[in-house]
């Protein structure tokens, strides 16, 4: 059932090309310049009318949600907001009929979420769901939805439902952003030939695995990690240190990283291992200066960064490549080494892979 594999969770790293092409289907045609969600298309009155997306989810749903921020208002230039459903849920939220909800979830059974939709609904809010589990209980309760389609996921430390979560939401985030015109036919289909590249690239950054593992067993006793990133890849950070806390049970941390100076730089030495997302564009420059301050203070840096790459190369201790894509694409590729660096340290410190001590797949208590 593992198909040959050691572990479900690695199975399911290397599901991604596939899982990123089943959630395509049918919905991503680009030869004809289209995107086709029903669940969009039919309320896209609604959509169109909405002022604000408020995203709802937890854990790495919720690092969904956040990336899918920097896409809705890039390329819809709708405004959003991502919140923590167990917060969002005991707050008084400022909540209209003109407001969207999005509820990500895995599962589709997350309590939190799942009281947190009943929440909106109530305020008269529109609730979309973005599930993996069909007929799951937040798949019903949503007013509409788009499933995920990446299959079973069975390892408690979730990967292959992250990625296809950004999918769908990118192909949302692009469909709504044709309907208003806030990008023009041209720059619509340049995105819609760059998703569909996307499963093969992620099957070339899985190629990185042997040089993952090389890596993993330098860092493998390291009491603490630091994972920085900006843009689009610093929700990425906060995914690839969750994924490491959760099955390794080494602290990691994951931060923007330009927050570094504000504070957690003072944590840097010799000892402390910096997982640093610095792919081409974006803030590329900035984060190659970010990089020369933790060199500067003796942090072992292991970058992550575009295939051919130069000057990363030349400060970092360790340089892991990832395809060329356009930005907001590239957390689909900077996530699977991140991936990858936690399960290699899981195993080579024997710990549990796919049922991590204290964690379930679903959490149906709040
Ligand atoms: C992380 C993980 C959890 C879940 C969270 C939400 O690897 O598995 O953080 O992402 O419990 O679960 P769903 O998406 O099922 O609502």
């Amino acid at each position: 059932e593992k198909g040959g594999y050691d572990h479900f969770m690695l199975k399911e790293i290397y599901e991604q090309p596939e899982a990123i092409l089943d959630t395509f289907r049918g919905r991503l045609l680009s030869n004809e310049a289209v995107i086709k969600l029903a669940g969009v298309e039919d309320n896209m009155k609604k959509f169109l009318a909405a002022e604000r997306i408020i995203v709802v989810a937890c854990g790495t749903s919720w690092h969904a949600g956040l990336v899918s921020e920097y896409i809705f208002e890039d390329l819809a230039r709708i405004p959003v907001e991502v919140e923590y459903a167990s917060e969002f849920r005991y707050r008084n939220p400022v909540i209209t009929e003109k407001d969207i909800v999005i509820a990500i979830s895995q599962s589709g059974e997350t309590a939190d979420t799942l009281a947190a939709i009943k929440l909106a609904k109530s305020k008269g809010a529109f609730v979309f769901g973005v599930c993996n589990v069909v007929g799951s209980s937040i798949a019903r309760e949503t007013d509409a939805g788009a499933y995920t389609h990446a299959g079973p996921e069975i390892g408690v430390a979730s990967t292959k439902a992250f990625t296809t979560q950004i999918t769908v939401l990118t192909l949302i985030a692009l469909r709504l952003a044709r309907a208003k015109g806030a990008i023009s036919s041209s720059e619509f289909r340049h995105h819609l030939i760059e998703l569909e590249t996307i499963p093969s690239k992620v099957k070339e950054a899985l190629e990185s695995d042997g040089y993952v593992q090389t890596i993993a067993d330098i860092y493998k006793d390291a009491k603490n990690f630091l994972y920085l990133g900006r843009g689009y890849n610093f929700p990425v950070a906060l995914e690839g240190a969750l994924k490491l806390k959760e099955i390794s049970y080494i602290h990691a941390e994951g931060y923007p990283a330009a927050e570094m100076k504000h504070g957690p730089i003072a944590l840097i030495d010799e000892h402390m291992p910096v997982v640093v997302i610095a792919t081409k564009k974006g803030h590329y420059e900035k984060v190659v200066s970010n990089i020369q301050e933790i060199k500067s203070r003796k942090g072992k840096i292991i970058g992550i960064v575009t295939k051919g790459d130069k000057s990363v190369k030349e400060l970092a201790d360790h340089v892991i490549e990832v395809p060329e894509t356009i930005e907001s694409l590239t957390p689909l590729l900077t996530t699977i080494p991140l991936q990858l660096l936690s399960y290699h340290i899981a195993v080579m410190l024997d710990k549990n892979v796919d049922q991590p001590r204290n964690l379930a797949k679903s959490v149906t208590v709040e």
